[in-house]
């Protein structure tokens, strides 16, 4: 009972204060009007009756200060549609909004003179009215208008209304143009900056005699709308767009000249969104409530490019039509300080934009940003920058504006000379297959053999199979006389338990790989070729036995293969330790590797490379060099492993990017990665990446930095350069056991290897000899590094492409790796 009742009075006490909330709510809610003596401080707003628009002071939440605006805003978005006074911020919680006696609409706040929005005494004679017959009112339109009722209410005379003083802002009904008979001017402005309403640099303006709207930057007409037909502006964006259409309209008479839009609602359409034209600080003008952009003005620089605006005006000599500027995070580097320079411009009434027109008149410019926080004053570097994206250096990055070269009606082609280069090659090789085939079909004819060259080839591959097979799988010496053996699909089933998971070594570029043992006892690594190499199975077996005859200490033996239908298996020596990656990053197993080993596995590794670059027949270049493809012998000597795959995999590169292999993050080359150009220094490059990791103990990009990610190359430098570069070894693992000067060697070499320029990296054989010299021998001094960590790196002014097309490799690389 006595719960009962207890519940009953909370009941009621919840009761109670929801209706006196909601009673509080709607008292809140209803005020839309402002009469003679009322005021509106910092903690009251009016509402309009829809409930849309709210009317009051607000502190700017961009702009992390005391200021607040007396300002309307649409209760949905976060942008004020009009603000009284931009160029006057009101100490918060200070202002005070009065409707005097006397018809005077006034902001009082301490620290400066009121500021008037209308004042009667100028413009018509008050002491006769009635001080009663006047509100101000917060309209569903969202403009606030001042207008005197008669006294029966009948007639109502409007005095003043903030749509006659716009700001960024244009709202439906609003108007742009000219009143003739006062000459008031009906304009938007930009924001000086994206958190401040003080007047910025662009206008938009309603041109009574061309018809036309024009975005203006500081007097020269950047973007015009074009001419008005078939109910649209030829240059208004979006053209058609299904959810958005505009009504617009234009007056024209001796009072007053003006353009004014209204949102098209479609039947079905059932939001009420209200439309709000924002001119941002950059120039752009964009449909606030719909993310639509009307025009970019941003991206006008004195072309008159079609479809888009633009308007012409003089341009420096220097500057090209494929010219812009880009926003990247990132920073301006240097090579060479003797041209490279920064200046200043600390006016703080210039903005983005205008530091991005001083940059674009001075040929030295290549990139700017603002100077203080604030987003105002201007900062340019001339001269030798580059600006490099995404990554750090050790210099903080930033959001910077750089110059470069967009892809134009030339790009373009450029950009489609990869496809015809590829189909045209595509044709070549499709020719050139059909030869080929009705070559051998001649011969085949010739020979008596009728069989066709399929047949053939699975006539020699059976006949290797059943030498094998007659022996019951024991290893014979009838290996085709090339140290190179067919196996049968069979005996490699049963070698590896069916490819079994328990059996699986892992996952290398070019597809799995298994463990496997051969009835004779013998431990195979078998590798599944990940696709077709696009090859015929006997240019594959001619491949592999050219590939059979590379032999080297330091590579990974191959004893055959293995074709079953589309199935593809190469056939190696096992490697009972696994490969370089599984002890180098890990931090208990790293402990096995001290120096001594590290720097045998080095020399190893440089030893295989030596042999494939220079004394091999073929000149094989690795293209996929990396720890993973380091195996470990049970001396934990260094075998490569994966060579002669980029002779495999040349045919398919040909046909489509989809199956092509490149290589690995991290260990790309710059020029192989942006440019496509391979080279043997190109594996010189890994070699240095896989180098330092072996110095460092740590994957190329384990390096995380406070906010940002770094390379292992970026990471190396900053220490080279710094003299700290002990700092970089290996410590917990590598202990006291490391020979202080050969560290420091292997180090340089590293980044001798790394550098930007392929010409300038050392070949295979200069860095044993670099490596091999004990005697102190000064090396060479390094110079920056390329530092490519995959994400795009830029060269200031120079053409976008190339890193476009980087990045179309670098997705259809075979080997993200997440190890
Ligand atoms: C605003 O006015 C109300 C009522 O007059 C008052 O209670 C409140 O303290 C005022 N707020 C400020 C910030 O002055
Ligand atoms: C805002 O006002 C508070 C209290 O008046 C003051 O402590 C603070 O420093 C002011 N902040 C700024 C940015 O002016
Ligand atoms: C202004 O203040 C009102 C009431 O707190 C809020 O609803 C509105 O979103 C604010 N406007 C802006 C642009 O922050
Ligand atoms: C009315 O206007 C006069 C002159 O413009 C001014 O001196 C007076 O203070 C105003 N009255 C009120 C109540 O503000
Ligand atoms: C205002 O009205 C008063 C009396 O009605 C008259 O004497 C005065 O001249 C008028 N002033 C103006 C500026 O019209
Ligand atoms: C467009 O606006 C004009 C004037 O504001 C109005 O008369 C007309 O009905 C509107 N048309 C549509 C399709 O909304
Ligand atoms: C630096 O600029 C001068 C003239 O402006 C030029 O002669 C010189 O070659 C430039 N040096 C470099 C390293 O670009
Ligand atoms: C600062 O920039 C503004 C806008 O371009 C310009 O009007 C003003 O004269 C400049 N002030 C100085 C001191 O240069
Ligand atoms: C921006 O910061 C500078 C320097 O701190 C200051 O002089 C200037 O008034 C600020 N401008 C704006 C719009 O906040």
């Amino acid at each position: 009972m006595r719960l009962y009742s207890n519940m009953v009075s909370s009941l009621k006490l919840i009761f109670l204060i929801v209706l006196s909330s909601l009673w509080n709510c709607h008292a809140a809610a209803s005020r839309d009007t402002l009469k003679p003596g009322d005021t509106l401080n910092s903690s009251s707003f009016l509402v309009s009756s829809n409930g849309k628009f709210i009317f009051g002071f607000n502190v700017s939440e961009k702009s992390n200060s005391n200021s607040s605006y007396l300002s309307i805003s649409w209760e949905k978005s976060q942008n004020f549609a009009w603000i009284a006074n931009r160029d006057t911020p009101i100490l918060y919680p200070s202002g005070v909004l009065t409707l005097d006696k006397n018809k005077t609409l006034k902001i009082t706040h301490t620290g400066g003179d009121p500021l008037v929005l209308y004042s009667a005494a100028a413009s018509e004679n008050t002491s006769s009215s009635n001080p009663s017959n006047f509100v101000a009112t917060l309209l569903d339109s969202g403009n606030f208008i001042l207008q005197e009722v008669s006294s029966d209410g009948s007639t109502k005379q409007l005095l003043w209304q903030s749509f006659d003083y716009p700001g960024d802002t244009l709202l439906p009904g609003m108007k742009l143009g000219v009143k003739h008979t006062t000459g008031h001017i009906w304009s938007l402005s930009s924001w000086l900056t994206e958190n401040s309403a003080e007047r910025g640099a662009f206008t938009l303006d309603w041109d009574p005699e061309g018809h036309e709207l024009k975005i203006k930057r500081r007097g020269v007409v950047y973007w015009s709308s074009g001419v008005f037909r078939n109910k649209r502006f030829q240059f208004i964006l979006p053209h058609g767009s299904k959810h958005l259409k505009y009504n617009f309209s234009f007056v024209s008479n001796e009072n007053e000249d003006y353009f004014t839009y209204t949102r098209i609602l479609d039947d079905d359409d059932q939001s009420d969104e209200v439309s709000e034209w924002v001119l941002t600080s950059l120039g752009r003008l964009l449909d606030m409530t719909s993310k639509v952009d009307i025009a970019r003005a941003d991206n006008c620089y004195g072309y008159n490019t079609p479809d888009d605006g633009c308007q012409t005006w003089r341009q420096p000599s220097c500057r090209h039509l494929d010219n812009t500027f880009e926003e990247g995070n990132g920073y301006f580097d240097t090579t060479t300080i003797s041209n490279a320079t920064t200046t200043s411009d600390p006016n703080t009434s210039l903005s983005t934009n205008d530091c991005k027109a001083a940059c674009w008149e001075n040929c030295d410019c290549v990139g700017f940003n603002f100077l203080f926080d604030n987003q105002t004053g201007c900062k340019f570097w001339n001269g030798n920058w580059e600006f490099t994206q995404g990554l750090s250096g050790y210099s903080s990055s930033t959001n910077l504006y750089f110059l470069t070269t967009k892809i134009s009606p030339s790009g373009a082609n450029k950009r489609l000379r990869p496809i015809i280069i590829v189909s045209v090659v595509g044709i070549v090789v499709l020719l050139l297959l059909c030869i080929v085939w009705f070559g051998l079909r001649r011969k085949s004819a010739i020979s008596g053999k009728n069989g066709t060259r399929i047949e053939n080839e699975l006539l020699d591959l059976m006949k290797s199979d059943r030498s094998i097979d007659s022996v019951e799988g024991h290893e014979n010496d009838g290996n085709m006389g090339h140290g190179l053996r067919v196996f049968s699909y069979a005996s490699v089933l049963s070698a590896t338990c069916n490819f079994s998971a328990e059996n699986k070594l892992g996952e290398g570029g070019f597809g799995p790989v298994y463990k496997g043992k051969l009835i004779t006892g013998r431990d195979i690594a078998v590798k599944k070729l990940s696709r077709r190499s696009g090859q015929g199975t006997l240019e594959f077996k001619n491949e592999l036995i050219l590939i059979s005859e590379l032999q080297h200490k330091n590579l990974v033996r191959l004893l055959g293969f293995c074709v079953h239908c589309e199935e593809r298996m190469l056939i190696y020596e096992y490697m009972p330790n696994k490969s370089l990656d599984f002890f180098l990053f890990d931090s208990s197993r790293g402990l096995l590797l001290d120096w001594k080993k590290r720097f045998n596995i080095i020399e190893g590794i440089a030893q295989g490379l030596l042999y494939l670059h220079k004394y091999s027949r073929l000149r094989v270049i690795h293209r996929d060099l990396k720890a993973s493809n380091i195996l470990l012998d049970e001396n934990m000597s260094p075998k490569i492993s994966d060579f002669g795959m980029a002779r495999i995999f040349t045919g398919d590169e040909l046909e489509a990017n989809t199956n092509r292999i490149v290589g690995t993050y991290g260990y790309m080359s710059p020029e192989y990665a942006m440019e496509g150009i391979f080279s043997i220094k190109s594996d010189v490059y890994s070699f240095g990446v896989l180098m330092l990791e072996i110095i460092c103990g740590r994957k190329n990009n384990s390096f995380y930095n406070a906010d940002r990610v770094l390379n292992i190359v970026g990471y190396a430098w900053e220490l080279w350069k710094q003299g700290s570069w002990l700092e970089l070894m290996d410590s917990t693992t590598l202990g006291d056991s490391f020979v202080r000067d050969q560290l420091l060697r292997c180090l340089q070499v590293s980044l001798l290897c790394v550098e930007e320029n392929a010409a300038d990296r050392p070949t295979m054989s200069d860095v044993i000899s670099m490596l091999t010299k004990t005697e102190s021998v000064p090396l060479p001094i390094p110079t920056k590094p390329a530092f490519f960590t995959g994400r795009k790196s830029v060269r200031a002014g120079v053409d976008r492409s190339e890193s476009e097309i980087s990045s179309v490799n670098a997705f259809s690389n075979s080997d993200f790796v997440a190890r």
